[in-house]
């Protein structure tokens, strides 16, 4: 009885044995990727990206009735202040909202950020001859009265980080900066607007 279970107990520990092995390998493996990925995250300390709006005027504005023309001139500032990452701007757009409507689009010139750089966008959405909600032309017409009107621009980037010669995958970059003060008069001043950045 004895000498017939001896070689069917060392068949069976030897297959936990190789799990068991499998097992130390794959726990190993998850321990030396997340260090990896921590020690990658302590040398880079990646930090977010600053935007903000440096000047907003606006050109040609007319409203007539419902349909709305202007031509806006921002001046974005962005600031990456990583030390070790620069930034692909692989697409970027710009929109324009008064309340809730989007009255205004542009698109931006994809570009490339180096590390630790300030570099200013100049972005020129128009509407021209947009029909506006009928509630959002009678706010419009209400606040032109006092020489200016409030925007939320809003940014949508695809971008890929870089540090050394590895390249991230893609991500979604997200800007607005809300209650941004347009003087319809182009010969006053602007006061900066900060903006909430997410990824
Ligand atoms: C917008 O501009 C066009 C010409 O470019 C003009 O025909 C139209 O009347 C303008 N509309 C308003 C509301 O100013
Ligand atoms: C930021 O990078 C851009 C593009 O490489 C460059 O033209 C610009 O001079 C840089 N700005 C600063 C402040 O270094
Ligand atoms: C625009 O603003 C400037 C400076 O504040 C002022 O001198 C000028 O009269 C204004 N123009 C209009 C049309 O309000």
């Amino acid at each position: 009885m004895e000498g017939q279970s001896m070689p069917a107990r060392s068949t069976k520990s030897g297959r936990p044995r190789l799990l068991q092995m499998i097992c130390i390998f794959i726990v190993a493996l998850i321990v030396l990727v997340g260090l990896a990925v921590l020690i990658f995250w302590l040398a880079v300390r990646p930090k977010r990206l600053i935007y903000t709006i440096e000047d907003a005027k606006v050109y040609g504005f007319g409203l007539h009735k419902n349909s709305l023309n202007a031509s806006f001139d921002f001046v974005v500032r962005a600031y990456n202040p990583n030390r070790r990452m620069s930034v692909y701007y692989d697409s970027m757009d710009v929109s324009v909202a008064y309340g809730d409507e989007k009255i205004a689009f542009s698109p931006v010139e994809p570009f490339y950020q180096p590390r630790h750089n300030v570099t200013k966008l100049e972005v020129k959405p128009v509407a021209h001859n947009f029909a506006l909600l009928g509630a959002v032309a009678s706010d419009m017409r209400h606040e032109k009265g006092t020489g200016e009107i409030e925007v939320t621009i809003r940014m949508r980037a695809r971008i890929r980080y870089k540090v050394g010669v590895v390249k991230s995958a893609h991500y979604k970059l997200r800007v607005v900066c809300k209650r941004v003060e347009v003087s319809l008069n182009s010969s006053r001043g602007f006061n900066r607007a900060y903006c909430n950045v997410h990824t």
